[in-house]
């Protein structure tokens, strides 16, 4: 952590009140380490102090996690300095019908994270699911003409981005439009994309571009999974400098961090360091790290110490590496709270891929990330 020492001995001296006067029954439920390393009590730093001196932390949230009267409320509020709504924010959840707009939800998220002073990431505005049929498709069933389908892009981005004008500070203004396995390069954009079927790369462009007249100040991002692979990280590369060389607005590239106990050091740093030559900000947008080795391994619901030894290493070394790169990344934000909730979860195959267990507690790899940090 970068604190002058006098702030350490603050710390410390905080623990030690805390460890002598304490009974331990008194203990906040939620700062203690329950699930394994039993004899070693901890107490936890709240994530977004933890990371104050390098990046936001955030979360992936539903509406109705953002009530303070709820363990969830009450995890956002300790931990994240950062909201992104995990579903209701996408197009179809905005304007599922053309023309109407349904705010109910986003406006929750968004009051919440300002009266708890937190930022808001905004996900996503151009995508090509859960986007409405009425987007792409007229009533016969036919693609859309490349100027009626801009027309309709035009407006939806306009509309939501002038809402949320000045409380999102950051939009995903393209979600996922490379192309995603071409081990050779060939195929650059994702071309069953209706968007792209019905314009080619065209939307990109322009996305960007409404996005910047609707609010000068929010930070725009191309957002995309895999983009550590060697495959698609050239392409989101050339992607961003073709953007850039247009005065195309872009700040930002997202990298969506759906990564696994098996993501290699070298693949994240090959990454950053290519990244870092666009002179554009990073965010992670979508961490998170189910505990399997592979797919084929059999799903279990009980987290064991496998598990745990494995988040501990893959977690370590992916944070010591965002670390390193806190002057490029700005904004690390997990694709949920804790365990009870994600959408890698199977029947029999929990994924409890967060450093807060399924009772929103910190799991022992949280203490091993908050060891790395207080290190530094
Ligand atoms: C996921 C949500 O988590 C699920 O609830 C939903 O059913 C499908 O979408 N990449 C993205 C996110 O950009 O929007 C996706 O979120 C996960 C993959």
């Amino acid at each position: 952590m970068k604190i002058y020492s006098s702030n350490l001995w603050t710390i410390l001296a905080f623990a030690l009140v805390v460890f002598s006067c304490t009974d331990p029954a008194e203990v906040t439920p939620e700062l203690e380490d329950k699930k394994d390393d039993k004899d070693q009590a901890e107490v936890a730093i709240p994530l977004r102090e933890l990371f104050k001196d390098y990046f936001l932390i955030g979360a992936a949230v539903t509406p109705q996690q953002t009530d303070l009267g709820t363990a969830h409320g009450q995890a956002l509020k300790t931990h994240y300095a950062s909201l992104t709504a995990e579903n209701v924010m996408k197009p179809d959840a905005l304007q599922r019908v053309k023309g109407q707009f349904t705010w109910d939800n986003a406006d929750r998220i968004v009051q919440f994270a300002k009266n708890n002073n937190m930022k808001v990431r905004g996900h996503t505005l151009t995508w090509h699911s859960q986007s409405p049929d009425w987007m792409f498709y007229d009533e016969n069933g036919d693609l859309h003409t490349p100027e009626v389908a801009m027309k309709q892009l035009e407006e939806h981005i306009t509309t939501v981005v002038s809402r949320y004008k000045g409380d999102v500070y950051a939009w995903d203004v393209v979600n996922e439009a490379m192309f995603d396995w071409d081990p050779n390069g060939q195929i650059i954009y994702r071309e069953d994309s209706p968007w792209y079927k019905i314009m080619g790369p065209a939307y990109i462009d322009s996305a960007f571009v409404y996005a910047r007249r609707a609010d000068p100040d929010a930070k725009l991002f191309y957002n995309d999974y895999n983009s550590i692979f060697s495959w698609k990280r050239n392409k989101i590369y050339d992607l961003v400098k073709r953007l850039k060389d247009n005065g195309i607005p872009i700040d930002g590239i997202g990298l969506q961090g759906h990564w696994s106990v098996n993501t290699t050091e070298s693949d994240l740093r090959t990454t950053l360091n290519l990244f870092r030559e666009l002179g554009v900000e990073l965010h992670i947008t979508e961490l998170d790290i189910p505990v399997y080795a592979s797919n084929d391994e059999p799903g279990s619901t009980e987290y064991n110490s496998t598990f745990s030894f494995r988040q501990k290493v893959a977690y370590s070394m992916i944070f010591n590496v965002l670390l390193d790169y806190s002057d490029i990344i700005t904004n690390v934000t997990f694709w949920g709270i804790g365990d009870d909730h994600t959408w890698l979860d199977k029947p029999g195959r929990k994924a409890f891929p967060f450093l807060l267990d399924e009772e929103l507690k910190p799991k022992p790899v949280y203490f091993e990330v908050q060891k790395l940090v207080q290190k530094r």
